[in-house]
């Protein structure tokens, strides 16, 4: 070896030992104050190995065990904050109202064309026109409009549920997508084939498969979007192409079809929320009413996608609890009977009589969630807690699987245990109601939530009420017992039932 090889060398390795010490100082503290805890990260690419690929919320929670509940990660230079307890989420995303309401519209999210949905937009003046107009419609009050829209459809549910057992899925997603297709635009879905709900199913499919930040490398890489699809390794671009087509598709086309309310509607009185939107807009001048027109058809469209597809993986979790609990399905039933009787389907207005019902539909909420790891928030200013640097950029979650699955609150927590939520034989204040969990927290919580109450209530007390919900028989007659298997995506539904 040559005097300048060797020179060159050792220059580069001192250089890299430097260059490592800095970066492990930095890593560790950042403008004076330590970042929380977590897995170390290796230098320049930070905690890209330690990233997940499935069931990302079981991960984060045995980190919270070594770490405690509040976690830091860091990927590519990204940092990322996981929050395991319901005292951290309130500290920072109710309490810290004002930096934390952000979200960090990704790659993926541009080029699958969600970037119209409220739930992906920045905070900012677009968010907030956006979220005053779905208030107007989903608020507690408003949403007691909707109620015969949900009586129609979950009957609808019933009948074909009674026809085809076997298609139960296909029924509740038909079901469902009915409902929120006719409350929001007094379209009705086509028996057995509609367009519409075939449209949601494919669109909500990159929301279940794409968005979870790191799905996809050009989240972390966004130059990865110029590279021709035809190169090696490239052939995600053609999925997200056809994913965009069917985003548009769900923003569009529902908006150019919607119907007038006419005498064979459900609730005649009242017109379908994108007409009263469109009823508005003549109101207003010309700039104001483009801006006002492209609001309406995205909030139409937000409703009738988010209301279809959360709602339907609420529903498959509770058809799996059934099956996998016949003793809480019986007791459940046994209470309808008290209550109802055989003469009709149940309604609101039992609900007050039926508290083992109820506590049967927190414990689907809670035992699996639809979003397990929340829609994350992106932090927008430097912050300290409890003495660690929460830094500004941060993409920060809250691991609502963590909170419902603490063993100190939820005694066997992967069990399915609906008398948790009882004491003396009415529900019980003192135990962490799920609603307070999955649907988010501060600005931003679910706009969603009163309507999700309704129509899953409905559909869980009627299904119960009419069916017995037992296991698929084999070849030779043996009942299967299904797994416990979930998707692993920002939204979860059961996998296989
Ligand atoms: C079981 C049913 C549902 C669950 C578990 C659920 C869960 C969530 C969660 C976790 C968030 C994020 C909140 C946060 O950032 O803290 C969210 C946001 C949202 N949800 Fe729901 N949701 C449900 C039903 C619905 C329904 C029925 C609708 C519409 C009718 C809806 C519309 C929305 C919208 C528009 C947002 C975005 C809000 C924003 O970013 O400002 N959700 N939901």
């Amino acid at each position: 070896m040559t005097p300048n090889i060797i020179l060159t060398t050792s220059l580069i390795g001192i250089l890299l030992a430097f260059w490592w010490k800095r970066f492990k100082s930095q890593a560790n503290t950042y403008w004076g104050s330590p970042l929380p805890p977590g897995p170390s990260p290796l230098p320049l690419i930070g905690n890209v190995f330690d990233m997940p690929n499935n069931y990302p919320w079981k991960v984060y929670a045995k980190w919270a065990k070594t770490y405690g509940d509040v976690v830091h990660l860091q990927v590519l230079g990204k940092h990322i904050i996981v929050l395991h307890s319901l005292d951290a989420s309130r500290d920072l995303l109710d309490g810290r109202s004002s930096i934390y309401q952000d979200r960090e519209v990704t790659e993926i999210v541009k080029l699958t064309g969600w970037d119209w949905n409220l739930a992906m937009m920045r905070y900012g003046q677009e968010w907030r026109e956006h979220r005053r107009l779905i208030h107007q419609y989903m608020n507690q009050r408003a949403v007691h409009t909707y109620i015969p829209h949900v009586r129609d459809g979950t009957r609808h549910l019933l009948q074909r549920l009674h026809r085809d057992p076997k298609d139960y899925v296909y029924h509740v997603r038909y079901s469902i997508a009915e409902i929120a297709l006719s409350m929001t635009y007094g379209i009705h879905a086509k028996d057995n084939d509609d367009h519409y709900v075939h449209l949601i199913a494919s669109a909500i499919e990159s929301v279940e498969q794409g968005l979870l930040p790191g799905s996809f490398w050009v989240d972390f890489m966004p130059a990865l979007k110029h590279v021709p699809s035809w190169m090696p390794g490239a052939g995600w671009q053609k999925k997200v192409a056809d994913w965009k087509g069917e985003t548009d598709a769900v923003r569009k086309v529902p908006w150019e079809n919607m119907l007038y309310p006419t005498h064979t509607q459900v609730n005649r009185q009242i017109p379908p929320i994108a007409a009263q939107m469109e009823e508005r807009l003549s109101d207003l001048e010309d700039d104001a009413c483009r801006r006002m027109h492209q609001t309406s058809q995205n909030t139409s469209a937000v409703i009738y996608a988010a209301a279809a597809d959360t709602i339907l993986s609420t529903l498959r979790t509770f058809i799996l609890a059934m099956v996998l609990n016949p003793e809480a399905q019986k007791r459940a039933q046994r209470e309808l009977d008290n209550v109802v009787g055989p003469g009709r389907l149940p309604d609101l207005s039992d609900f007050h009589s039926l508290p083992y019902t109820r506590a049967l539909m927190k414990e689907c909420m809670r035992w699996q969630q639809v979003v397990p790891l929340n829609f994350p928030r992106r932090c927008t200013s430097d912050n300290e807690y409890r003495g660690w640097l929460i830094p500004a950029g941060a993409l920060v979650f809250q691991i609502s699987w963590s909170i419902l699955h603490d063993p100190e609150t939820f005694p066997d927590p992967e069990d399915f245990r609906p008398e948790c939520w009882l004491k003396d034989g009415v529900l019980n204040p003192d135990v962490l109601d799920p609603a307070a969990v999955i649907f988010g927290a501060g600005r931003r919580i679910c706009p969603g939530r009163h309507f999700a109450d309704i129509a899953l209530s409905l559909s869980i007390a009627r299904i119960l009420h009419i069916f017995e919900i037992t296991p698929i028989l084999d070849a030779d007659g043996t009942p299967k017992k299904p797994e416990v298997k979930m998707t692993s995506g920002l939204m979860s539904c059961v996998d296989s039932c």
